[in-house]
Formats: C-alpha cells, sequence, structure tokens
C-alpha cells in the first residue's frame, strides 16, 4: 500500500511559521514520524510539497496511476479557496473520491470566518484537526485503517 503526504502553501516553513499556532516542528521532522508510522504499517509513503495550487493538483493527478492508495493532506490556505484541488480528488465523481484524510495542524473552525469552510471536507473519508503534529500522525493511521478496510 502506497500512501502520498500532500502539504500545501507556506508548510515548508512549519519550525518557524508562527510555532504557538502550528507547533515547533519542521516539516521534516513530522515527515520522519510519518515514515516511521508507515514502515511499522508496512506501507510505502510518498511526500510532496507545493507552494503552488496548479503544482498541487497536477500532483494528485499522478496518483490515480502510480500505485497511491491513499491521500493524507494539508492542503493549507488552499483548503478555504481551491474548487481546484477539490476536483481533482473527486475527478471519478464525488460518489467516488480518491480515498484521502484531510488534515491540519490549527482548528481553522476556532479562527478567522474566512477558514471556516473548506472544500475538501464533504468528500475526505475524515478530517483531523487541531492536534499540530498529533494530526498528521492521527490522520496517517486513519487513513491506513480504512483503506485496509475497503481492501
Ligand atoms: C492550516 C490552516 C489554514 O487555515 C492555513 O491557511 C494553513 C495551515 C493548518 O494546518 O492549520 O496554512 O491548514
Amino acid at each position: 500500500m502506497k500512501i502520498l503526504v500532500v502539504n500545501g502553501p507556506n508548510l515548508n516553513m512549519l519550525g518557524i511559521r508562527d510555532p504557538r499556532m502550528y507547533g515547533q516542528l519542521s516539516l521534516k521532522v513530522i515527515n520522519d514520524e510519518l515514515k516511521k508510522i508507515a514502515a511499522s504499517k508496512n506501507c510505502d509513503i510518498e511526500f510532496f510539497q507545493s507552494n503552488d495550487e496548479g503544482e498541487i493538483i497536477t500532483r494528485i493527478q499522478e496518483a490515480y496511476s502510480d500505485g497511491t492508495s491513499g491521500i493524507l493532506i494539508n492542503a493549507a490556505a488552499y483548503t478555504h479557496t481551491s474548487v481546484g484541488i477539490l476536483d481533482a480528488l473527486t475527478i471519478r465523481g464525488k460518489d467516488n473520491p480518491f480515498p484521502y484524510v484531510e488534515v491540519h495542524l490549527s482548528n481553522p473552525k476556532q479562527r478567522e470566518s474566512f477558514r471556516h469552510n473548506s472544500y475538501l471536507e464533504a468528500n475526505a473519508l475524515t478530517t483531523i484537526s487541531g492536534k499540530q503534529a498529533g494530526s498528521y500522525y492521527e490522520g496517517l493511521v486513519h487513513l491506513i485503517v480504512r483503506l485496509d478496510m475497503m481492501n
């Protein structure tokens, strides 16, 4: 089973970026922990981060034909704006989305009102927010369990 982890804009700055909101860990440290969790569950894992909406859409499109089973995604600010990323995740139709879990370090629902909407939420297997890096770790475990149940 192969998992793709997709991170959107400004998440390459974790560690520097508002540590009280997002935690002190760099994306590399989070990814290293995700690698360990994936290995313990006999899963392959790949990582992709981009500050560019089009690059994220292209990478998600590639997942349909590169053997990826599920996506763990923090679309960051694009969560609140991007119909294009939603469309990429639901290319096969809203009834048959790419299996994905949405994660956020902070809890956007408890922040400014412009962060309350998520275009990705409705079709996600689940959304995990507000646990800083823990959202990713919990999200990955959830994704693997749900993929196991589908197979
Ligand atoms: C975020 C929340 C978004 O509102 C914000 O734009 C981010 C990070 C989070 O992980 O808490 O960049 O997705």
